[in-house]
């Protein structure tokens, strides 16, 4: 598994898959406004078929715009069709508590062999239950549990150990990175995926003291060089 990039910017995602250490990416309707795409359904098949050729064989997370269950099961079809990566976000429940959207991703998972990635979820009993339903991934919003003033590093290694000791098939996804250390403590807390957005992605390459140590040497390569020609 490895590293998904959050995000729905073309530039971003040929960076990062060009430089080989992303493994997916993942989308959700506000980061694909957010990466400026608008023009309804129409725009985001446009950006996400061209996503998921980028990044193909490694799957491209596309997220249902509705809570409806018909239309939700129709959207998650229609989506599977537009290529063989992607996958399909279904929120865990709908957004006043309705309870038909594990029906829905066990349905497509079981008879339609659709992969879902359910998503938007707090805590290792949700991940549990998601899993339980079929669905290929499980996403907890470890940033959005930290802002509510709890770490998510318990909840994944229970969710971890759940799926380990049920053996289901769920993989992991963390995602709402918020900063350069959720990374790692994310991974080493279970996840077999952490999703990252691009500016944080950027911030784990670069280190001020590398820059300083890289310079160092081009200065004293010039010196050795130019000692050479004397
Ligand atoms: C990933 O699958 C999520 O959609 C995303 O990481 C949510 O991030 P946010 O909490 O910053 O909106």
């Amino acid at each position: 598994m490895g590293i998904f990039l959050d995000s729905g910017s073309l530039q971003e995602v040929a960076k990062y898959m060009e430089m080989g250490i992303i493994r997916g990416v993942t989308t959700n309707p506000t980061i694909l406004l957010k990466d400026g795409v608008t023009g309804g359904l129409q725009a985001i098949k446009r950006r996400l078929i061209e996503i998921a050729e980028m990044v193909h064989p490694y799957p491209l997370s596309v997220e249902v715009t509705t809570n409806d269950k018909k239309e939700m099961t129709k959207q998650a079809r229609d989506f599977a069709t537009w290529a063989d990566n992607i996958v399909v976000k279904i929120p865990v429940h709908g957004p006043h508590g309705e309870l038909d959207n594990l029906e829905v991703v066990h349905l497509l998972e079981s008879r339609h062999k659709v992969h879902i990635n359910v998503t938007a979820m707090m805590n290792a009993q949700q991940c549990f239950l998601a899993a339980m339903a079929d669905a290929s991934y499980v996403s907890i919003f470890g940033g959005r549990v930290n802002d509510m003033g709890y770490n998510c590093i318990g909840e994944i290694s229970k969710a971890r150990r759940l799926i380990d000791a049920f053996h289901l098939k769920a993989k992991i996804i963390i995602g709402s990175s918020r900063e350069v250390l959720n990374i790692v403590e994310w991974f080493d807390a279970g996840a077999h995926i952490v999703t990252v957005v691009p500016k944080i992605l950027q911030k784990m390459i670069l280190h001020p003291y590398t820059k300083e140590t890289v310079q160092q040497f081009l200065e004293d390569a010039k010196k050795a060089d130019s000692l050479f020609k004397k």
